[in-house]
């Protein structure tokens, strides 16, 4: 059983690229920044404040997050109900920035990230993945860009999507949760230290694929 593990900041590209690794390789797909998502979505949908600690503990052993497969897609079930069409908004964004911050909420779904990886080769990525979840991945990867690179690239979806945005704002938006996500006292987002270091700044979908994919022949000899 292999795994693949690639953490990095949001907008770095991740699971574009992880998407297209895992079909490359057959390998399993997994978005723990959607798990991440969903348990955020449980407490706006309650009206729970993201920073209070206390009821946070007490309702996760309420939420059951689960992941299924419809045609090679991911899709995120939470207490039954999938939810995968509800957790890209801004709102879920900024609440999931908090509650993944939560020891209860990060308990909750490290055991259940490690369980995927026994039973089929994966590719998983998120922010801890290869320090955390998976430290014996066989091949882990820190993908990241230029702020201002990344803040374009989120721009260009949302403009895309007919969604009126200000770049400026975006690119505050991105630099708060870098700061969040790298700061907090669980699992913040960093290197591993046996990962390679890859700036998708100036690189191309295809390029960063090829380097991942290359360094994972090298690494396993498979
Ligand atoms: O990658 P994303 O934007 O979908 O992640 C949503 C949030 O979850 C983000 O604030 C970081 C957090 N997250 C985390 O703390 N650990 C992970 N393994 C994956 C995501």
């Amino acid at each position: 059983m292999y795994s693949i593990a690639i953490d990095g900041p949001a907008g770095a590209g991740k699971s574009t690229i992880a998407k297209t690794i895992a079909k490359k390789l057959g390998f399993v797909y997994v978005d723990t920044g959607a798990m991440y998502r969903a348990i955020a979505l449980y407490f706006l949908r309650k009206g729970v404040d993201g920073k209070d600690a206390q009821t946070i503990e007490k309702m996760c052993p309420d939420i059951h997050v689960t992941l299924e497969y419809q045609d090679g897609e991911q899709q995120v079930l939470l207490n039954g109900e999938n939810v995968s069409s509800f957790i890209r908004t801004e709102e879920v964004s900024a609440m999931a920035s908090l509650t993944s911050a939560q020891p209860a909420v990060r308990a909750a779904l490290l055991q259940l990230q490690r369980d995927m990886a026994k039973s089929a080769d994966i590719l998983m990525d998120g922010r801890d993945i290869g320090t955390h979840v998976l430290p014996n991945a066989d091949l882990k990867i820190y993908l990241t860009a230029s702020v201002s690179v990344r803040a374009k690239r989120r721009y260009q979806e949302m403009i895309e999507k007919g969604v009126s945005c200000e770049l400026s704002e975006i690119e505050q938006d991105i630099k708060e949760r870098d700061h969040q996500d790298m700061t907090r006292e669980i699992a913040p987002l960093k290197k591993a230290e046996d990962a390679y270091l890859l700036d998708s700044s100036d690189l191309s979908i295809e390029e960063v694929v090829d380097a991942v994919i290359t360094a994972f022949h090298e690494k396993t000899g498979a």
